[in-house]
Parts: C-alpha cells; sequence; structure tokens
C-alpha cells in the first residue's frame, strides 16, 4: 500500500499522496473533509458552518473559502450543491435560493478560493459515487445502480458499470401525477406525521415506477432516514434489491473529494 501523507511540516495536511477535500453545501449547512481517497474515511474531524441567510451564491462562497481555510487546504476542492450541474454551471434550484440559476459555480468557487481546480457537482451524484466506491456492496459494481437520498427532496444518482450519468434528477419525475418528491421525500413524512410503514408505501410506489422505466439491478436508498433503515427498508415491496446506504451522512462530502480527484 502506498504511503499516504496526511501532515506537512507546519501541520497542515497536504493535498497529493491518497488525500482530497469535499465540501457538501446543504439547506442548513455547508460541511467540509479531508478525505483519504482510498478509504473514503476522513482524516480528522469533519467541520461544519451554518448555511447563510439568504444563501446567495456569494454568501455560499465565502462560508466556503472558510472552511478551506480552517483547515489548512491547499489543494482542489470538490463541491456539491443540490441542483443539476453542467459543465460547473447550476441549471436548478428546487431546494435552494433562486438566484443559484445560471450562476457558473465553478469559476464562482474557483475564484473564491484563489483560482485553484474546484469540481462542482450535484449532491446526490456525489453521494452515488461514494457509495459505489466505498459503500461495500459487491453488487454495486456492475450494472446499473439507483441511489436514492431521502431528504427535503429526493436526490438521485445513477451509475452504470460504476460511471455515473449525472444530473438524473429523478425525484422530479411524475409518479400518478405528482412529483415523486412532492409525494415520498422524508420531509413530507414529517410535515404529515406518517409512520415508517405508511411512509413505505409511498417509496414503494414511487420506486415500482423507477423499476418499469429503468430496470435498475440494484436500489442503493440514503439520506437521514438511513439511520432508521430496519424500520422501512425491510417494508418496501419492489422486486429489484434495496440497500441502504452505507457512508450515511459523510458520502457528499467524500463524492465531492472522488469527484475533483478524478476530474469529473
Ligand atoms: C434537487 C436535486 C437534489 C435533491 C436532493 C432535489 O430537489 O432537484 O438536485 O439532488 O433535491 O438534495
Amino acid at each position: 500500500m502506498a504511503d499516504v501523507t496526511y501532515l506537512g511540516a507546519d501541520r497542515s495536511p497536504v493535498p497529493g499522496g491518497g488525500l482530497g477535500m469535499g465540501i457538501d453545501i446543504g439547506g442548513s449547512g455547508i460541511k467540509g473533509a479531508i478525505v483519504d481517497l482510498r478509504t473514503g474515511q476522513f482524516v480528522g474531524e469533519r467541520h461544519k458552518l451554518l448555511t447563510p441567510q439568504p444563501a446567495t451564491p456569494e454568501a455560499v462562497a465565502h462560508s466556503v473559502s472558510h472552511i478551506v481555510e480552517h483547515f489548512g487546504w491547499t489543494g482542489p476542492v470538490g463541491l456539491t450543491v443540490p441542483s443539476v450541474v453542467r459543465s460547473g454551471r447550476v441549471l436548478s434550484a428546487a431546494n435552494i435560493d433562486p438566484s443559484w440559476i445560471g450562476v457558473q459555480a465553478q469559476t464562482l468557487f474557483g475564484r473564491a478560493l484563489g483560482g485553484r481546480a474546484v469540481t462542482v457537482l450535484n449532491d446526490a451524484d456525489a453521494a452515488g459515487l461514494a457509495e459505489v466506491r466505498f459503500g461495500g456492496d459487491p453488487r454495486a459494481a456492475d450494472g446499473l445502480v439507483i441511489l436514492l437520498t431521502f431528504g427535503t427532496g429526493i436526490g438521485s444518482a445513477m451509475l452504470y458499470n460504476g460511471v455515473l450519468i449525472p444530473n438524473s434528477e429523478l425525484g422530479h419525475l411524475e409518479v400518478d401525477g405528482k412529483e415523486a418528491e412532492h409525494q415520498a421525500s422524508a420531509r413530507v413524512r414529517t410535515d404529515k406525521g406518517w409512520s415508517y410503514p405508511k411512509w413505505s408505501t409511498k417509496v414503494s410506489k414511487v420506486l415500482a415506477h423507477y423499476e418499469r422505466i429503468f430496470s435498475p439491478d440494484l436500489f442503493i436508498v440514503g439520506g437521514g432516514v438511513s439511520r432508521k433503515a430496519d424500520r422501512w427498508v425491510p417494508l418496501l415491496q419492489v422486486d429489484t434489491p434495496v440497500v441502504p446506504a452505507q457512508l450515511r451522512n459523510t458520502a457528499g462530502i467524500v463524492g465531492a473529494a472522488l469527484a475533483v480527484d478524478e476530474g469529473l
């Protein structure tokens, strides 16, 4: 196994040598960590700042620069946003400030971080990369894998033979005339006060729809609710195998670090 250099002479982390940095930008928090790219583990603690309100692109870029400074990190940075991102540009804003639409986020963050290399990608796409690489389920490496994150919305990542097909946005597919995320996100469950069994019928309906369209080999279900996976995953009624995500709340950060390392 190659050596990993964790700390430089001034005790700041040394980019390269198997390390990367990822930052996950969410509606309530912006979280970053140094990641060991060979194991998917954090090196040290993650650092979190509350998302500024309003969460305008400039305010968020400012918080991002604080996180990077906190670690004394000088290398490339991967960042996630809860949006469609094409060639570094944000193209949707379902659950974030509408002022993000059209912003060239790669240029914005690159400038805020002193001109270094940055990669910006969708939050669920990052989680999918991380789960397929480090989640530990051997079935995830081959065929069509759909990862879904259940939170305020429903995020999705599609990977075929380990290769990401970005911006799948399955949470916005209509199922029986209504967007999937408006009927089966974790937020809908809490807003309606549904039990896990009741909510699982809604999730099953959505998964069955995806199954009919895409015929995936495996579903991976994540987001905060995957902590309670035993209360709802076994109740899901679909033919495709469904497994809970393993990386939990580290997946976005790890996937962001992987994405920039792999030059996505
Ligand atoms: C957004 C996606 C995002 C998901 C999870 C959806 O509303 O459209 O881009 O991945 O929420 O944050």
